[in-house]
């Protein structure tokens, strides 16, 4: 394979502002630019204040693109690098540079038009197609990074044959696997890297240039190579199988309410047989994020297109489920606020799609407070300890309300917090929306017991967290991943007999993401109701 010395990032959002700078970060040889005709998205990359939180990344931008050392090793004797991650607006002059340049835009679903509300909006990726065809110096590596539908790479060779015949391009497929929130430790320790490529000398060629980008840190082990259509279907369905799994837990949370079984319980049962495996089974108020939706659509478009019709439906009934899991959640908290919310006061804890984010694509929450809107309430209040308080706003301005504002500022109901404390003061009910450990009641601290295997599995299983310890936890950094017991503390939580004091009755706690222990909470007088729980309903 051919030197590397320049990588381009066309799109410098959640996927493709992350994957440079790790690429970059593991790669000090190599210069990579990410660009995006966005200037001000690039102004914030260069700037102090990056458009995206994501645990971790800070650092690492601080020490590519600025060739500093890390925050809280500034005094160690390292050698400061070089820069080599870049930030820019010129699209057309960094691809025309790079030795390979990958296409990382957003591919939402189509709003309008043909298969609107299923197929994927493939606009942006073809316009950035073809700016890079037109741009790119011949022999240049061009990667689907984007989410996009199977055969995709063909509609770029015919873009490539079009408008510059005789000129010879590979085209890879190498899409991300990447989750918000934990996006820069699964970039820098990934399950595997599936790179497509054209089933050529010249195509097998391409991946193995591309592999060597990602072997400066990653096993080749965990490099999977594949042809191009298996590796874009392949993304399409890890996203589906996943997002299907949760709606097979959460249908089987509605039997739990009726019946008086544990989904929790029901849960840890089954992730003990280990052809299912324990992860991604918590029962909730449903996915949201930006892929999940978006991707099962899609497979289930492509399904459709081939003429597949059982197959479309099959993994439509995934996002229906979805759907009902989360109004099935909102009419409970209703009922069980007797029909009427007008002189009440509802607090939603958490607007973020999941914890350590603050991602707000697709996320439950809007819709929840839609449903509570519609109940006239005398007030909503919104607390998130990740999202800024204007983006929440700005998402609720859009809201209808009968015709009226929904937000507090112009008139209306809703009223978004900085403050937990205040967000919870006098409500008679609180929803807890995003799984944030902040909101949990039983201290995150735990002493977990086993090998290091069993140890992260169940850190991770009882607290959803990668398991990191406290700074002052005693064992921790010499003996954590030995055979030693090994304490757990999370980081600081909501102080709930103070929220308890500060509620009106009845003071309702529902609990969407299942990470509440119902009897301590009644305790201090608060009446809990989860997902999966037969609460006072059995
Ligand atoms: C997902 C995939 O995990 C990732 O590989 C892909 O690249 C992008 O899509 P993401 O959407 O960021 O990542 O988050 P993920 O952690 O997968 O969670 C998705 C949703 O499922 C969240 O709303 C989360 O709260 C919910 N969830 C997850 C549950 O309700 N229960 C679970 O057990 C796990």
């Amino acid at each position: 394979p051919k030197p590397v010395r320049n990588v381009c990032f066309v799109g410098a959002g959640y996927v493709g502002g992350p994957t440079a700078a790790v690429i970059a970060h593991q790669n000090p040889s190599i210069n990579v630019t990410v660009v995006d005709k966005d200037q001000r998205r690039i102004r914030r990359w260069n700037s102090r204040h990056l458009p995206i939180y994501e645990p971790g990344l800070a650092d690492i931008v601080r020490v590519a693109r600025d060739g500093l050392l890390p925050f809280g090793k500034e005094d160690e004797q390292l050698s400061a690098r070089k820069p080599n991650l870049f930030f820019s607006s010129d699209v057309s002059k960094s691809i025309a540079e790079s030795d390979i340049v990958l296409i990382a835009v957003n591919t939402p679903t189509k709003t309008r038009g043909a298969g609107s509300g299923r197929a994927t909006d493939m606009t942006s990726f073809e316009a950035v197609a073809a700016e890079v065809v037109r741009h790119a110096k011949p022999g240049t590596i061009i990667v689907e990074k984007s989410t996009v539908p199977c055969r995709t790479a063909e509609m770029i060779q015919e873009m490539i044959r079009i408008q510059r015949p005789g000129t010879h391009f590979e085209i890879l497929s190498n899409p991300e696997f990447l989750a918000a929130g934990t996006a820069v430790q699964d970039l820098l320790n990934p399950d595997r890297i599936i790179i497509g490529s054209a089933p050529t000398p010249e195509g097998r060629t391409a991946g193995e240039t591309l592999a060597g980008v990602y072997a400066s840190w990653i096993d080749r082990s965990r490099i999977l190579t594949t042809n191009v259509w298996s590796s874009e279907l392949a993304k399409l369905v890890a996203n589906s199988m996943l997002a299907q799994r949760l709606s097979s837990i959460n249908s089987i949370s509605a039997i739990c309410e009726a019946t008086g079984a544990e989904v929790k319980e029901v849960s840890a049962a089954i992730g003990r047989d280990a052809r299912l495996g324990d992860k991604f089974l918590r029962a909730g108020i449903g996915f949201g994020g930006s892929c999940f939706a978006k991707d099962i659509n899609s497979l289930a478009y492509i399904a459709e297109s081939l003429g597949l019709h059982e197959v479309a439906e099959y993994w439509r009934q995934v996002l229906k489920i979805n759907n009902y899991q989360r109004d099935r959640f909102a009419a409970r908290v209703i009922q069980r606020l007797r029909n009427t919310l007008v002189t009440k006061k509802v607090t939603v804890l958490g607007y973020a799609f999941k914890k350590n984010t603050s991602d707000t694509r697709e996320a439950p929450a809007l819709e929840i407070i839609k449903t509570l809107l519609d109940e006239n309430p005398r007030e909503i209040a919104v607390y998130d300890p990740c999202c800024n308080p204007y983006v929440i706003e700005n998402e609720i301005r859009s809201l209808q309300n009968h015709g009226s504002p929904a937000l507090n500022e112009d008139g209306g109901p809703v009223m978004v917090y900085s403050d937990a404390y205040e967000a919870c003061a006098g409500a008679n009910a609180i929803i807890i929306v995003t799984d944030f450990d902040e909101f949990r009641n039983e201290p995150i601290a735990a002493v977990v017991k086993g090998s290091a295997e069993t140890q992260t599995s169940e850190i991770q299983n009882r607290f959803n967290v990668e398991p990191e310890c406290a700074a002052d936890c005693p064992d921790c950094h010499t003996t954590y991943g030995e055979s030693t017991d090994h304490t757990y503390t999370a980081k600081e939580q909501l102080d709930w007999s103070r929220i308890s004091t500060d509620m009106t009755s009845p003071k309702w706690l529902f609990d969407g993401r299942c990470i509440i222990d119902a009897s301590k909470m009644s305790k201090l007088g608060i009446r809990v109701e989860s997902i999966g729980s037969a609460g006072l309903g059995v």
